[in-house]
Protein backbone atom coordinates (compact mmCIF):
# COMPACT_ATOMS: atom_id res chain seq x y z
CA UNK A 1 0.00 0.00 0.00
CA UNK A 2 1.06 3.21 -1.04
CA UNK A 3 1.40 6.42 1.10
CA UNK A 4 -0.08 9.78 -0.48
CA UNK A 5 -0.68 12.88 2.16
CA UNK A 6 -4.27 14.81 1.71
CA UNK A 7 -3.42 18.25 2.70
CA UNK A 8 -6.50 18.51 4.71
CA UNK A 9 -7.13 17.76 8.86
CA UNK A 10 -11.09 17.60 8.10
CA UNK A 11 -12.19 14.09 9.31
CA UNK A 12 -15.39 13.80 7.16
CA UNK A 13 -13.14 13.99 4.12
CA UNK A 14 -10.59 11.76 5.19
CA UNK A 15 -12.86 8.94 5.76
CA UNK A 16 -15.14 9.76 2.68
CA UNK A 17 -11.74 9.69 0.27
CA UNK A 18 -10.58 6.57 2.32
CA UNK A 19 -13.72 4.86 1.29
CA UNK A 20 -13.88 5.43 -1.99
CA UNK A 21 -9.97 4.81 -2.10
CA UNK A 22 -9.97 0.93 -0.67
CA UNK A 23 -7.28 -0.73 0.20
CA UNK A 24 -4.80 0.73 -2.44
CA UNK A 25 -3.38 3.50 -0.90
CA UNK A 26 -3.07 4.71 2.56
CA UNK A 27 -4.10 8.21 2.46
CA UNK A 28 -2.20 10.36 5.26
CA UNK A 29 -3.33 13.50 7.03
CA UNK A 30 -1.36 16.62 7.74
CA UNK A 31 -1.81 15.34 10.90
CA UNK A 32 -0.23 12.15 10.51
CA UNK A 33 2.75 13.52 8.99
CA UNK A 34 2.96 16.19 11.94
CA UNK A 35 2.10 18.86 9.59
CA UNK A 36 0.80 22.09 11.49
CA UNK A 37 0.79 24.98 8.82
CA UNK A 38 -1.23 27.70 7.04
CA UNK A 39 -1.67 26.24 3.96
CA UNK A 40 -2.27 29.28 1.77
CA UNK A 41 -6.00 29.02 -0.55
CA UNK A 42 -5.60 32.60 -2.14
CA UNK A 43 -6.62 31.86 -5.71
CA UNK A 44 -10.19 32.61 -7.20
CA UNK A 45 -10.96 29.81 -8.77
CA UNK A 46 -11.63 26.67 -7.31
CA UNK A 47 -8.91 24.57 -9.28
CA UNK A 48 -6.65 27.64 -8.77
CA UNK A 49 -6.82 27.01 -4.85
CA UNK A 50 -6.13 23.10 -4.83
CA UNK A 51 -2.79 23.62 -7.03
CA UNK A 52 -1.81 26.27 -4.80
CA UNK A 53 -2.72 23.93 -1.67
CA UNK A 54 -1.15 20.89 -3.52
CA UNK A 55 2.32 22.86 -4.40
CA UNK A 56 2.74 24.18 -0.71
CA UNK A 57 2.43 20.58 0.60
CA UNK A 58 4.84 18.95 -2.04
CA UNK A 59 7.12 21.92 -1.81
CA UNK A 60 7.08 21.32 2.03
CA UNK A 61 7.08 17.54 2.57
CA UNK A 62 8.65 16.84 -0.99
CA UNK A 63 5.51 13.61 -0.42
CA UNK A 64 3.40 12.47 -2.97
CA UNK A 65 0.06 14.71 -2.29
CA UNK A 66 -3.25 15.70 -3.00
CA UNK A 67 -5.11 18.45 -2.36
CA UNK A 68 -9.03 19.36 -3.12
CA UNK A 69 -11.40 22.73 -3.25
CA UNK A 70 -14.95 22.64 -3.36
CA UNK A 71 -17.85 25.69 -4.45
CA UNK A 72 -21.26 25.33 -3.83
CA UNK A 73 -22.64 27.77 -6.95
CA UNK A 74 -26.44 28.85 -6.69
CA UNK A 75 -27.54 29.93 -9.89
CA UNK A 76 -29.84 32.48 -8.02
CA UNK A 77 -26.95 34.06 -6.45
CA UNK A 78 -24.99 34.33 -9.83
CA UNK A 79 -22.84 31.68 -8.74
CA UNK A 80 -22.46 32.55 -5.24
CA UNK A 81 -21.06 31.32 -3.01
CA UNK A 82 -18.25 29.67 -5.26
CA UNK A 83 -14.66 29.58 -4.11
CA UNK A 84 -15.77 31.35 -0.50
CA UNK A 85 -18.14 28.69 0.63
CA UNK A 86 -16.04 27.78 3.08
CA UNK A 87 -16.27 31.48 4.77
CA UNK A 88 -18.94 32.55 3.22
CA UNK A 89 -20.65 34.33 6.40
CA UNK A 90 -17.54 35.77 7.83
CA UNK A 91 -13.98 34.20 8.92
CA UNK A 92 -14.73 32.14 11.75
CA UNK A 93 -17.94 31.11 10.96
CA UNK A 94 -19.74 27.86 11.15
CA UNK A 95 -21.74 25.78 8.77
CA UNK A 96 -24.41 27.11 10.37
CA UNK A 97 -24.23 30.72 9.71
CA UNK A 98 -23.53 29.60 5.99
CA UNK A 99 -26.33 27.90 6.31
CA UNK A 100 -28.43 30.66 7.90
CA UNK A 101 -27.01 33.08 5.51
CA UNK A 102 -27.77 31.22 2.17
CA UNK A 103 -31.43 30.48 3.15
CA UNK A 104 -31.78 34.31 4.20
CA UNK A 105 -30.86 35.11 0.44
CA UNK A 106 -32.80 32.80 -1.07
CA UNK A 107 -36.37 33.81 0.85
CA UNK A 108 -38.81 33.80 -1.94
CA UNK A 109 -36.87 32.89 -4.45
CA UNK A 110 -38.35 29.79 -6.36
CA UNK A 111 -34.97 29.26 -8.74
CA UNK A 112 -32.69 27.50 -5.63
CA UNK A 113 -30.46 25.61 -8.42
CA UNK A 114 -27.34 24.78 -7.45
CA UNK A 115 -24.22 22.84 -7.90
CA UNK A 116 -20.92 21.53 -5.89
CA UNK A 117 -17.99 21.74 -8.07
CA UNK A 118 -14.83 19.91 -6.81
CA UNK A 119 -11.06 20.19 -8.13
CA UNK A 120 -8.78 17.74 -7.22
CA UNK A 121 -4.96 18.42 -7.73
CA UNK A 122 -2.39 15.42 -6.92
CA UNK A 123 1.12 15.93 -7.62
CA UNK A 124 2.56 12.49 -8.11
CA UNK A 125 6.44 11.93 -8.35
CA UNK A 126 6.84 15.41 -10.08
CA UNK A 127 3.84 15.85 -12.06
CA UNK A 128 0.57 17.42 -11.59
CA UNK A 129 -3.01 16.13 -12.40
CA UNK A 130 -6.58 17.58 -12.21
CA UNK A 131 -9.52 15.74 -11.54
CA UNK A 132 -13.05 17.12 -11.16
CA UNK A 133 -16.49 16.55 -10.86
CA UNK A 134 -19.83 18.25 -10.20
CA UNK A 135 -23.47 17.23 -8.97
CA UNK A 136 -26.22 19.20 -9.79
CA UNK A 137 -29.29 20.13 -7.13
CA UNK A 138 -31.85 22.72 -5.25
CA UNK A 139 -31.39 24.46 -1.95
CA UNK A 140 -34.36 22.88 0.10
CA UNK A 141 -36.24 25.76 2.50
CA UNK A 142 -35.05 24.36 5.09
CA UNK A 143 -32.34 21.99 6.84
CA UNK A 144 -33.23 18.29 6.75
CA UNK A 145 -30.67 15.49 8.05
CA UNK A 146 -27.73 15.68 10.64
CA UNK A 147 -25.28 14.05 8.80
CA UNK A 148 -22.34 14.71 6.47
CA UNK A 149 -20.99 18.25 7.19
CA UNK A 150 -21.01 21.89 5.50
CA UNK A 151 -23.76 22.55 3.13
CA UNK A 152 -25.66 18.98 3.27
CA UNK A 153 -28.41 19.39 5.16
CA UNK A 154 -29.89 21.81 2.47
CA UNK A 155 -28.88 19.97 -0.87
CA UNK A 156 -30.89 18.12 -2.34
CA UNK A 157 -29.34 15.96 -5.15
CA UNK A 158 -31.19 16.13 -8.72
CA UNK A 159 -33.09 12.54 -8.54
CA UNK A 160 -33.30 11.86 -4.98
CA UNK A 161 -35.62 12.42 -1.96
CA UNK A 162 -32.74 12.54 0.53
CA UNK A 163 -30.55 15.33 0.98
CA UNK A 164 -26.67 14.69 1.73
CA UNK A 165 -27.07 14.75 5.00
CA UNK A 166 -29.98 11.98 5.35
CA UNK A 167 -28.15 9.96 3.06
CA UNK A 168 -26.16 6.79 4.17
CA UNK A 169 -22.18 7.43 2.95
CA UNK A 170 -21.80 5.08 0.70
CA UNK A 171 -24.73 6.62 -1.29
CA UNK A 172 -23.43 10.53 -1.03
CA UNK A 173 -20.40 9.32 -2.18
CA UNK A 174 -21.32 7.51 -4.93
CA UNK A 175 -23.00 10.81 -6.85
CA UNK A 176 -21.33 13.33 -5.08
CA UNK A 177 -18.95 16.22 -6.72
CA UNK A 178 -16.13 14.85 -4.24
CA UNK A 179 -16.78 11.39 -4.72
CA UNK A 180 -16.65 11.76 -8.77
CA UNK A 181 -13.49 13.72 -8.78
CA UNK A 182 -11.90 11.16 -6.23
CA UNK A 183 -12.84 8.55 -8.52
CA UNK A 184 -11.24 9.67 -11.44
CA UNK A 185 -7.76 9.89 -9.73
CA UNK A 186 -8.38 6.70 -7.97
CA UNK A 187 -8.86 5.18 -11.53
CA UNK A 188 -5.62 7.57 -12.58
CA UNK A 189 -3.94 5.89 -9.89
CA UNK A 190 -4.60 2.46 -10.42
CA UNK A 191 -3.37 2.76 -13.88
CA UNK A 192 0.37 3.80 -12.35
P1 LIG B 1 -13.48 22.73 0.75
O1 LIG B 1 -12.78 23.61 -0.20
O2 LIG B 1 -13.58 21.33 0.26
O3 LIG B 1 -12.99 22.83 2.16
O4 LIG B 1 -14.99 23.21 0.78
C1 LIG B 1 -15.35 24.53 1.06
C2 LIG B 1 -16.66 24.52 1.77
O5 LIG B 1 -17.65 23.95 0.93
C3 LIG B 1 -16.68 23.71 3.06
O6 LIG B 1 -16.31 24.48 4.17
C4 LIG B 1 -18.12 23.29 3.16
O7 LIG B 1 -18.88 24.32 3.74
C5 LIG B 1 -18.53 23.16 1.70
N1 LIG B 1 -18.44 21.76 1.27
C6 LIG B 1 -17.40 21.11 0.69
N2 LIG B 1 -17.71 19.84 0.44
C7 LIG B 1 -18.98 19.68 0.88
C8 LIG B 1 -19.86 18.55 0.91
O8 LIG B 1 -19.55 17.43 0.50
N3 LIG B 1 -21.07 18.78 1.44
C9 LIG B 1 -21.48 19.99 1.91
N4 LIG B 1 -20.69 21.06 1.93
C10 LIG B 1 -19.45 20.90 1.41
Amino acid sequence: MSDLLFATNNIHKLREIQEILGNNFKILSLKDVNLDVEIPETQETIEGNAAQKARFIRETTGMNCFADDTGLEINALDGRPGVYSARYAGEGCSFDDNIDKILMELSGIENRKACFRCSICLIMDGSEYLFEGRVDGIITKERQGSDGFGYDPVFLPDGYRQTFAEMPAYLKNGISHRGKAVLKMVRFLKKQ
